[in-house]
């Protein structure tokens, strides 16, 4: 299967989510405004130009100016220009960014991991939300991480990403930081926000051979159907590669 086909069906299940909680917002907000997005880290943009695509309204916050400048040119090649807005600047400076209070809905995918202090950047993510507003939270998974090492061979890198109680491994892993699906929930509480949904993502697509799924005729709509199938399913999200949580604001 082509890096192509898997990249869609890792970001599927998670747009459609996303997709879902805008057309709620929208239900609420009415026609006459578009909903005010903020995609903090979203980097280079690809999940920015695709909600802007949609009729809303997406500020990117984001340390990079390389990604930056790439989610510029993204927005253009797409037309979205006057939709997408990139700012420099991160998690602890989100609030002066965009303000208290001023977004429908944000993002963050990819960020919990690499940010000093996770607590502090949901705590800011929360402070810019409207009220019933919402929080969607991608982030990798430390029992997927265990799973994945142990049925590659890896027991050492297994043993070592289960007992590390932070999550974090250092050297042997490319991601700095991991979390339980506890940990997300109890820091989204602590943040003030009711996480209202929970999505296993990327429970089977990382753990299969992409040279087997090449044989098979369909094998990437079949795979997609299936993360579908089980990305709600409680029995199947410890090996989920990441977690999806949306969680509001009261
Ligand atoms: C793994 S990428 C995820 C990008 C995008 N959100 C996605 O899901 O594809 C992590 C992003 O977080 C950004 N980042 C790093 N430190 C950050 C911070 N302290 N606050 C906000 N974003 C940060 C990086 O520049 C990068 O764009």
């Amino acid at each position: 299967m082509v890096e192509r086909q898997r990249s869609a069906i890792r970001g599927a299940v998670v747009f459609d989510a996303l997709q879902a909680v805008l057309q709620a917002r929208r239900g609420v907000v009415g026609p006459d405004r578009p909903l005010h997005v903020v995609d903090l880290g979203g980097g280079t943009g690809g999940l920015a130009v695709r909600i802007a695509r949609l009729g809303h309204e997406v500020v990117v916050v984001d340390p990079s100016p390389d990604a930056l400048a790439s989610l510029e040119s993204r927005a253009a090649e797409s037309g979205v220009t006057d939709s997408v807005r990139g700012v420099l600047g991160d998690a602890a400076t989100l609030l002066e960014t965009v303000g208290e209070r001023s977004a429908d809905v944000v993002i963050c995918h990819g960020v919990l991991e690499v940010v000093d202090e996770p607590a502090e950047a949901l705590q800011a993510a929360a402070a810019v939300l409207v009220a019933h507003g919402c929080l969607s939270v991608l982030a990798a998974q430390r029992s997927a991480a265990v799973f994945a090492r142990a049925i590659a061979g890896h027991l050492g890198d297994a043993r070592a990403a289960l007992t590390d109680p932070d999550g974090t491994w250092g050297s042997t892993d490319p991601v700095p930081r991991r979390f339980s699906r506890q940990q997300l929930t109890s820091l989204l509480g602590e943040a003030g926000l009711t996480v209202a949904e929970t999505r296993g993502i990327r429970v089977f697509t990382d753990h299969i051979s992409g040279a087997l799924d090449d044989t098979e005729p369909g094998a990437a709509d079949a795979l997609l159907d299936l993360e579908a199938a089980v990305a709600t399913d409680p029995d199947f999200m410890a090996i989920a590669t990441q977690l999806h949580l949306l969680a509001t604001r009261s």
